[in-house]
């Protein structure tokens, strides 16, 4: 029901006053965990809470503050983040280069007319198209992973002139209806059938079946636009494909004359180890899609860069392929580009596959001497997963590293492989404890 304006008042200034406060006060600390729990079921959804691995024991966590490889709670508990959002955390929780970007930008101009040129936008594909490999040249910038994928097949149908995709079983790209018709987890897109027609699932690391289903759409009068697929699976359970598969993609794509489309939002600006997961082979895509730490994690943005001969029909018209609202705003352009400063300057691919061989190695130790709960343990760079017998004890396993204030992430749905995906600034100090927090839980529910 509609309430008085003088009510509405009230509650903003309310929250407002807890956004704003220096520090919360013990009573505002149990109040703000308090409406949560009220305004989620009633406002957003339980579900939410439920679906939340680390809830179950420990009823009421809010995050409310957090700085490189830590957040805080609400009451000021610090947690080590190795889940790091998924991705998005790469650079770690508000990197001060970034921040300062973000704020100096905010100082004069939050976002953009619509209408003028806004310059951020020409900087930022500028250092987008010196960091990618080969010709990758124009970005077209938007919010989110997904629209970053939606954006590659609409440009591979409109580039090729042809019509299905290729993708993979358990690959993720998103859950707009053009991205959920190339994700290949039925749980995601069964409800929404039909999707979008024109794509066929293949098993992810054999390129044999990606050249397979293109043969056998074109003999049977069908016309194949691209293959999208991720570097290495992470929603999928950290899959790791054979060395040779994306430069075979490469050359098959190259012969059936149709676009190699790939999906670095979750491996790209240095989470491999590389700069981005197709640097392991030295493949360069026709598309390349980004988003989560493109952002520095600090601001939303995503982008989808390919190379100038897919780009004549924008030259027609440049709102072919869309017209994001928000997409490259410059609050957003300002952290991106803040982000691939800091990447380079930093050297975040190197410290990343530095510290992301420890973890591996030692994780591989406790890993044999736990064989029969964990069974394997795989990654590269700070993308690592632990594959457990089955899903209930990866679950425990979660539960049990949060009780210690390490977070750590399942898949959307399922806890079998944890990911183990933390910033490039978590200290050795933090990956031991980390470490120690493994051995303990595991030995815990021996
Ligand atoms: C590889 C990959 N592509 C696309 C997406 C979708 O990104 P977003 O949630 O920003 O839409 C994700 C998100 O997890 C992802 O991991």
């Amino acid at each position: 029901m509609r309430a008085s304006y003088d009510a509405v008042k009230q509650e903003a200034e309310r929250v407002l006053g807890y956004i704003e406060a220096d520090r919360l006060d013990p009573e505002t600390q149990e109040r703000i965990v308090k409406d949560s729990l009220e305004n989620f079921p009633l406002y957003v959804t339980e579900a939410i809470l439920k679906s939340r691995k680390s809830y179950a024991d420990d009823v009421g966590v809010a995050e409310w503050e957090d700085e490189g490889a830590i957040f805080r709670d609400t009451k000021g508990n610090e947690y080590i983040d190795c889940l790091g959002g998924y991705g998005v955390y790469l650079l770690g929780h508000r990197h001060p280069r970034v921040l300062k970007a973000v704020k100096s930008q905010l100082d004069h101009q939050a976002l953009h007319s619509q209408e003028l040129i806004d310059p951020l936008r020409g900087y930022l594909s500028k250092l987008v198209a010196m960091i990618t490999p080969g010709d990758l040249q124009h970005s077209y910038l938007v919010n989110a992973g997904t629209e970053a994928n939606e954006m590659a097949l609409k440009l591979a149908r409109l580039a090729t002139g042809k019509t299905w995709f290729i993708s993979t079983e358990k690959g993720f790209h998103g859950k707009t209806m053009g991205s959920l018709s190339a994700t290949g987890k039925g749980l995601y897109r069964k409800p929404y059938l039909p999707l979008v027609p024109g794509f066929q699932h293949v098993p992810y690391g054999n390129a044999d079946a990606v050249e397979q289903a293109i043969y056998q759409l074109i003999q049977t009068g069908e016309s194949v636009a691209g293959v999208i697929v991720e570097p290495i699976q992470g929603e999928g359970g950290v899959n790791i494909p054979p060395d040779d598969y994306l430069p075979r993609l490469r050359e098959i794509c190259d012969r059936y004359e149709c676009l190699l489309i790939v999906d670095e939002v979750q491996t790209g600006m240095g989470r491999t180890g590389k700069l981005f997961g197709v640097d392991h082979s030295g493949v360069v895509p026709d598309i390349m899609t980004l988003g989560k730490a493109f952002g520095g994690g600090v601001a939303p943005i995503a982008a989808m860069v390919t190379k100038h001969r897919y780009w004549d029909k924008m030259e027609e018209n440049p709102f072919i392929l869309g017209s994001s609202t928000f997409g490259g705003n410059p609050m957003s352009a300002a952290a991106a580009i803040a982000a691939i400063h800091t990447v380079v300057a930093e050297d975040v691919p190197g410290i990343v596959a530095t510290k992301g061989a420890y973890f591996l190695n030692e994780l591989k130790t406790i890993q044999s001497r736990h064989q029969d709960k964990m069974v394997d343990v795989r990654g590269r760079g700070f993308l690592i997963g632990m594959e457990f017998r089955d899903d209930a004890l990866g679950y425990e396993v979660a539960k049990a590293l949060f009780r210690r204030r390490i977070l750590v992430g399942g898949t959307l749905n399922n806890s079998r492989v944890i990911r183990i995906e933390p910033p490039y600034c978590i200290s050795e100090e933090q990956i031991n404890a980390v470490l120690d927090g493994v051995n303990s839980a595991l030995k815990e529910l021996s």
